[in-house]
């Protein structure tokens, strides 16, 4: 085992943690990583799967040994996961919740970015599962969420 997915040509390994059957949803079984790593896999070994905030980072670095995680639906809940991570692996706490300004800020940009890569029509209307995340804790914003999905 020692050497082969190198010797194959795979550079890293990213591991979804939780059954076929289970899809994207439940519980992620992270002690799979430390069972590949015990197997002798010298590649990166990503860890993926049911990662929500901050700790579960950290956890899955330090407790679970993983090189790496990989981010999937916390990423559109919590856009701001990334950030907070490597802040709070830095720091121990994390940073203060950005600013309304910043947080319309990035919305926008990710939009237009959205658009530019594929076109208004599509840009626009995929960016809908976006806001909630984006917008979250945001004084009556309910109403003006309602606005954006028309
Ligand atoms: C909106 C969305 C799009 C995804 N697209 C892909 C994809 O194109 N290819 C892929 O291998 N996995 C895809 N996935 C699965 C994720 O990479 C990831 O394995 C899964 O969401 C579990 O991680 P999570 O619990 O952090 O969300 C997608 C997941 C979501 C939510």
């Amino acid at each position: 085992m020692q050497g082969f997915s190198k010797s194959i040509g795979i550079q890293a390994l990213t591991v979804h943690c939780r059954l076929r059957n289970q899809g994207n949803k439940g519980e992620a079984d992270w002690s799979w990583i430390k069972k590949i790593k015990d197997a002798g896999v010298q590649i990166p070994v990503i860890l993926n799967g049911n990662i929500k905030d901050h700790f579960d980072v950290k956890n899955a670095l330090v407790e679970y040994e993983a090189d790496a995680v990989m981010i999937g639906q916390a990423a559109i809940t919590n856009p701001w996961i990334f950030e907070q991570s490597k802040y709070f692996l830095k720091n121990g706490n994390v940073p203060e919740e950005p600013t309304v300004k910043q947080k319309t800020d990035i919305c926008l940009e990710h939009l237009r970015l959205a658009c530019e890569l594929k076109g208004e029509d599509l840009g626009v209307r995929e960016f809908r599962k976006h806001y909630s995340g984006y917008l979250r804790n945001l004084k009556d914003i309910s109403k003006f969420r309602l606005e954006l999905m028309v």
